[in-house]
């Protein structure tokens, strides 16, 4: 392989999810994982096999539907390698291979903290213990498994001597690629460039295995010390979709790939990425997960391309490059292209849907296309964003257990504000209810939470116009928590803000719904399977 070939190894699925409240469904997470190899990453992380049930089995989906077989749109020649990862336990590392089996290229990712800080106040591990237990852990996963990566946990406030020592040990073991985190976001580029260069030129074997960088973006320096790492040898990036991940997250996957292909010349470094398919992959992974994209965000916010100053205006005009270094059909932005009418037909939205890497088929075509005509009542134009907006349900379909069915809403100055809801329950049974609330989209919301009976609590509430005009079509992505349950997100699109509020709140109503009955399948299951341990 080139030598200044870099492997994009995306931890979307995993340190990603890892980010306060951005939990997937199984659906969701096999739709990113779709999305990334068509994108061309050369791994994917696709979980944290040992978490959960449910993480295992979301893994384990993913290695048999996207690990198998290069995806129609891929610039990739070999499916993706598909990666689980797992503490240094028997354990964990058992039941990460369990998950990456079935692929065609699985790989085991398994970690042990190496700073003083960790050994001493989590691990209470002594030095010796933490290369014998680092030794023996990736042994074990090598017996199961022929690709095997080791991190070294707080790589970037370890010792660099014992990091030597420790990694050196691993790659006897059996290890294949050594990824260095920063995991705290602490160093500077420099240094965690220089800690790469040490790395390479002083651990027994490191030319042998591939080095890869893992830096969070704490101090905002995740992009600049992974591109550190690259120049001093890495070759490996570990990146997430808009830069979600714990606490500030991790470095953005787009920003890192646009850094190496816009200063390539510089850089001398290439990535197998398909850039044109980086503002999809942005969109997914934020409806995902309910993180917004900031509006200001590189390379993927809405106005990463805009130019609102009337100077920068004129220089566009008379020649872009005066104010871009990157064109926008580069990473895939939409424009606002006015595509259909009222009197477009089935057909030419399925086309349009498709040409857009949107393909729907069946029954999904048929909501979707319904979706589209009700809005082509209402908006004099259907711009390609509107579309999109529009099949994103059918893409990553919730499950459907309360369905709105009629909303009225009476607000305004004077009176209280107002809302009747009528809803479908999971039996077919319609129910109405009326509530008052401090506004408009609060009536609603009683009125759901009296009608649904699963007290939940608004923790976010945001609201986007999908394109510019009056008539624009309205999203809402909300983010609820029922009990100590992690926090689920719903989404919902209608040119009524107040519908698309009551849609989003609905369908995170059922994402909480159908998890506790998914919890409670497991726990029956669990306790069939094994029988209580004796008194
Ligand atoms: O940040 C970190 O240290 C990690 C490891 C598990 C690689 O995510
Ligand atoms: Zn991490």
């Amino acid at each position: 392989m080139d030598s200044n070939y870099v492997r994009i190894f995306d931890t979307s699925l995993r340190d990603g999810e890892q980010a306060p409240g951005a939990s997937m469904t199984s659906a969701e997470k096999l739709e990113v994982a779709r999305t990334l190899a068509r994108l061309g990453v050369d791994v994917i992380e696709a979980g944290f096999p040992a978490a959960s049930p449910d993480d295992l089995l979301a893994v384990q989906t993913i290695a048999t539907e996207v690990g198998k077989t290069v995806l129609e749109g891929s610039p990739q020649t070999e499916p993706p390698i598909i990666c689980g990862l797992a503490r240094c336990t028997r354990g964990d590392i058992q039941t990460a291979w369990e998950g990456v089996k079935g692929a065609k290229r699985p790989r085991i990712h398994t970690f042990l903290a190496t700073s003083d800080i960790h050994l001493q106040h989590k691990l209470r591990m002594s030095r010796a213990e933490v290369v014998a237990r680092a030794t023996e852990m990736v042994g074990f996963a090598r017996s199961l498994c022929a690709d095997v990566e080791f991190s070294p946990e707080d790589a970037g406030r370890s010792d660099p001597e014992f990091l030597y020592e420790v990694l050196g040990a691993v790659i006897k073991a059996g290890a294949t690629t050594l990824n260095i985190p920063d995991t705290v976001g602490y160093t500077l580029p420099d240094e965690f460039g220089g800690l790469i260069a040490g790395i390479i030129a002083n651990t027994p074997g490191a030319k042998d295995v591939i080095i890869s960088v893992h830096c969070h973006d704490d101090l905002g320096m995740a992009v600049a010390n992974s591109l550190a790492g690259l120049r001093a040898g890495a070759r490996q990036a570990e990146v997430t979709v808009n830069g979600i991940g714990e606490r500030a997250g991790n470095a953005s996957l787009e920003e890192l790939v646009m850094a190496l292909r816009t200063r390539g010349e510089k850089l001398g470094l290439r990535t197998g990425i398909d850039a044109r398919q980086l503002c999809r992959a942005s969109k997914l992974v934020s409806r995902s997960t309910g993180y917004p994209v900031p509006p200001n965000k590189a390379i993927v916010g809405a106005n990463a391309f805009a130019h609102e100053s009337g100077i920068h205006q004129d220089g566009m005009i008379k020649n872009a490059q005066t104010y871009e270094i990157m064109r926008p059909e580069d990473v895939g932005a939409v424009q606002t292209t006015l595509v259909l009418g009222k009197h477009s037909g089935r057909n030419a939205v399925s086309k349009r849907l498709a040409e857009l890497g949107y393909p729907l088929e069946g029954e999904a075509l048929n909501r979707a296309f319904a979706e589209f005509k009700k809005l082509a009542d209402r908006k004099k134009a259907v711009l390609d964003a509107d579309l999109i907006a529009l099949s994103s349900d059918e893409r990553t379909p919730v499950p459907e257990l309360w369905v709105l069915e009629d909303l009225q809403v009476a607000c305004g100055t004077t009176g209280l504000p107002t809302a009747t809801v009528r809803l479908r329950g999971p039996d077919g049974t319609k129910f109405v209810h009326a509530a008052v609330g401090t506004g408009p989209v609060d009536a609603t919301y009683k009125a759901i939470d009296a009608l649904v009976k699963v007290p939940v609590s608004l923790l976010e509430f945001v609201v986007n116009a999908v394109t510019e005009g009056i008539d624009a079509l309205g999203e809402v992505s909300v983010r609820v928590r029922h009990d100590d349950q992690r926090s689920c997100h719903g989404h919902g699109a209608d040119t009524d803000i107040i519908v698309a509020s009551a849609k989003a709140y609905l369908a995170a109503v059922n994402l909480v719904l159908s998890r506790q009955s998914s919890a409670h399948v497991h726990a029956q299951k669990s306790s069939v399977e094994s029988p209580s341990p004796a008194k």
